[in-house]
């Protein structure tokens, strides 16, 4: 009987344990101080991600930094010089509020990345600091989508990944599922590291390519951020 066989691929990659919406508590209720340990021991503290891309940011007209916590990436960018057009997305409260108060000159979008419908598109679209993990492996597909639809032609697209998982994991295709829980609040946070592989897959079923990798050492921490750009048609 044909319509019987559904392969057990197709069971698993249907099954969704946890979405990119269950992480919203962990950020709405863990403190400032805590949200900055974890940057502090992610080994991002002098910027050094924003640092690195300094060329895409200073040759952009428009800038979407997707998931802006409280303003890292704003902050760099403007530390860098930038003066035009600058947005961010932040679906947590009290790190929207935050952003609203403390960046007057940007545009603070309080809403879900996925579901938001902009108007608008961009020529540099940033998701830092391994922020793609926070979604799981079907979401992570659908933003690679929405960042085709949201980039103007000749823009790109920057993601931020550990390297560890990008040499080896990605070598042995292993991705990594994992999930911690806050001290303070008690409340868990999924995440879902891909490797490399399943990332260029995700952009490219997007028609993104990537454009470069640029590996470097934050802390203790080996990361790389990706650039992807439209995939160039030869018709
Ligand atoms: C790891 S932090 C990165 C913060 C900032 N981009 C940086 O590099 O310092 C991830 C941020 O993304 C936000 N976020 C996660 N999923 C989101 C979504 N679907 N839409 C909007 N913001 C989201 C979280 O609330 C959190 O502030």
């Amino acid at each position: 009987m044909e319509h019987m066989q559904i392969s057990l691929d197709e069971v698993e990659n249907d099954f969704q344990p946890w979405g990119n919406l269950d992480n919203r508590e962990f950020y709405e209720k863990i403190s400032l101080h805590g949200f900055l340990e974890l940057l502090s021991l992610s080994g991002l503290t002098k910027n050094q991600d924003v640092v690195l891309i300094s060329d895409h940011i200073k040759n952009a007209n428009s800038i979407l930094d997707i998931g802006g916590g409280f303003g890292r990436i704003i902050n760099a960018c403007q530390q860098l010089g930038y003066k035009n057009d600058l947005a961010t997305i932040e679906y947590t409260n009290h790190y929207a509020e935050f952003l609203k108060n403390n960046f007057k000159d940007c545009q603070i979008v309080e809403d879900d990345f996925l579901t938001y419908p902009f108007n608008r598109k961009f020529d540099l679209l940033l998701m830092m600091w391994t922020t793609i993990s926070i979604f799981s492996p079907i979401e992570q597909k659908l933003c690679f989508k929405k960042c085709a639809k949201l980039l103007n032609a000749g823009g790109y697209c920057v993601i931020d990944l550990l390297i560890s998982n990008a040499c080896d994991e990605a070598k042995a295709n292993k991705s990594k599922e994992y999930c911690f829980t806050d001290q303070d609040t008690g409340v868990e946070h999924h995440g879902y590291v891909p490797t490399t592989f399943e990332i260029i897959q995700a952009a490219a079923r997007a028609k993104l390519a990537v454009r470069e990798i640029r590996e470097y050492i934050a802390g203790t921490a080996a990361r790389c951020l990706v650039v992807f750009g439209f995939k160039i048609s030869l018709n």
